[in-house]
C-alpha cells in the first residue's frame, strides 16, 4: 500500500502564517503538521509516499527531504492550482499505478494514528474505507449518511442541510477502482474534482464502500484554535526529558522537555512544555500547554497555553495566554513607552487585556 498525502492548499484560514509558510508546516508540540501525518504513515507500515504541493513546493521540500528521516521514500507531485482532493488523485496516477493506497489530508492531525483502520482495509479491501466522526456543525465537511444497518446510503459535501452528523475525515483507503470515479465526475458548485463526488460515483455504481467511525482523536488544523488545541492534546502524552541545561535556581514541574542547546535560567515550567534546541529561557514562567520553537529568546515573561515559532524573542511581557508568535517576532516591553507601539504585519491580530 502507497500513501498520498495532499499538501498543496493555500491555508487562508491560517492567516497571518500562511502568508509566510504553508500551514503543513505549522509546528505543534514542536513539530510540523507534516511530521505528523508521516509518523502515522510510516507506524501503519507504509513506506513509499507521493506528497502533492503546490506554491509551497519548495519549503516542504526542505524540511521533510527525500523521507530518510521518517523511514519512507518520498516523491513530490507538483499541482499548479487547487483544484480539488479527487484532481490530486489524477495528477498522481503515475505515482500510484494499481496500488491500493490511503489518502491522507496535509492538515489533519489523528494522535491516536491510523494502524487498526490501516489492517482492516489490507485484510478487506473494499474499493472505498472511509473514515467519519461525529461533529456538531458537519456543513463544513464531506458528510456520510447511512442506512438503518450501518452501511454507506450516500456521501454529499459540505451540505446546507446535513441529514447526518457523520463527517469524513481527511483519511481515506482507496484501491485502484478510484481512478475511474475521478475520471468519471465534474467540477462541484465551489469548481473543484471532490474526493466526496468521486466516492459516491463509486457507491452508485454498485462498488463495496464502507465508512468506520474513528475512535480517536482528530482535528483539521485550519483555524488557529484548531492548532492550540491540537497542540494542547500532542503535549498531553510528553514524556519529560531534559537534554539541554536547567540552572539550579529553575523548577520544572510535571512533564517538561529541554531540547539539547536549549538554556534555562531562574525560571519556573510547568509541563507539559517544550523548549526548543537553543532556546534561552531567563526569569520566565512558563505555563502547562507551551511549546516553544528553537532559537527563541524569553526573558522576564510569563506565557502559557502557546506556541512560539522559531526565532521568536519575547521580553518583559508578564501574562501571555493562548498565544501564536510567528517566526522571529518580537513581542516586549519598551522604557519609556507610554503606550502600546505595535509593528504587525497583514492579517495579524493582536489583543490586549481590557
Ligand atoms: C476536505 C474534504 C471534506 C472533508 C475535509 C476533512 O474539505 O473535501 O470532505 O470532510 O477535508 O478535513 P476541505 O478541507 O477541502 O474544505
Amino acid at each position: 500500500m502507497k500513501a498520498l498525502v495532499l499538501a498543496g492548499g493555500t491555508g487562508v484560514r491560517l492567516r497571518p502564517f500562511s502568508h509566510s509558510m504553508p500551514k503543513q508546516l505549522f509546528p505543534v508540540a514542536n513539530k510540523p503538521v507534516l511530521g505528523h501525518v508521516l509518523d502515522n504513515i510510516a507506524a501503519a507500515g507504509i513506506t513509499e509516499v507521493g506528497i502533492v504541493v503546490g506554491d509551497w513546493e519548495e519549503d516542504i521540500r526542505a524540511v521533510l527531504g527525500n523521507g530518510s528521516r521518517h523511514g519512507l521514500r518520498i516523491e513530490y507531485i507538483r499541482q499548479d492550482q487547487p483544484l480539488g482532493l479527487a484532481h490530486c488523485v489524477r495528477i498522481a496516477r503515475d505515482f500510484l499505478g494499481s496500488s491500493d493506497f490511503v489518502m491522507y489530508l496535509g492538515d489533519n492531525i489523528l494522535p491516536d494514528g491510523i494502524r487498526p483502520v490501516a489492517e482492516q482495509f489490507r485484510a478487506e479491501r473494499p474499493a472505498a474505507q472511509l473514515v467519519m466522526y461525529k461533529v456538531p456543525d458537519p456543513r463544513a465537511f464531506g458528510v456520510v449518511e447511512l442506512h438503518p444497518d450501518g452501511s454507506v446510503a450516500a456521501l454529499v459535501e459540505k451540505p446546507q442541510d446535513p441529514r447526518s452528523n457523520l463527517a469524513l475525515i481527511g483519511v481515506y483507503f482507496f484501491t485502484s477502482r478510484i481512478h475511474e470515479a475521478v475520471d468519471a465526475i465534474a467540477p462541484s458548485a465551489r469548481g473543484e474534482l471532490e474526493i466526496t463526488d468521486a466516492v459516491q460515483w463509486l457507491l452508485a455504481s454498485g462498488a463495496d464502500v464502507r465508512a468506520s467511525e474513528y475512535e480517536g482523536y482528530w482535528k483539521d488544523t485550519g483555524r488557529i484554535e484548531d492548532l492550540l488545541e491540537c497542540n494542547r492534546r500532542l503535549l498531553a502524552g510528553l514524556a519529560g526529558r531534559v537534554a539541554g541545561a536547567v540552572d539550579e535556581e529553575s523548577v520544572l514541574v510535571g512533564p517538561v522537555v529541554v531540547e539539547e542547546g536549549a538554556r534555562v535560567v531562574r525560571s519556573r515550567i510547568e509541563g507539559p512544555a517544550i523548549i526548543g534546541s537553543g532556546t534561552t529561557v531567563e526569569d520566565c514562567r512558563i505555563g502547562a500547554h507551551s511549546a516553544i520553537g528553537r532559537d527563541c529568546v524569553l526573558r522576564r515573561s510569563g506565557i502559557d497555553h502557546s506556541i512560539t515559532l522559531d526565532g521568536a524573542t519575547v521580553t518583559d511581557v508578564p501574562n501571555l495566554h493562548g498565544s501564536l508568535i510567528g517566526r522571529s517576532a518580537v513581542v516586549g516591553a519598551e522604557p519609556g513607552n507610554t503606550g502600546h507601539r505595535l509593528i504587525i504585519g497583514d492579517d495579524a491580530r493582536v489583543e490586549v487585556a481590557a
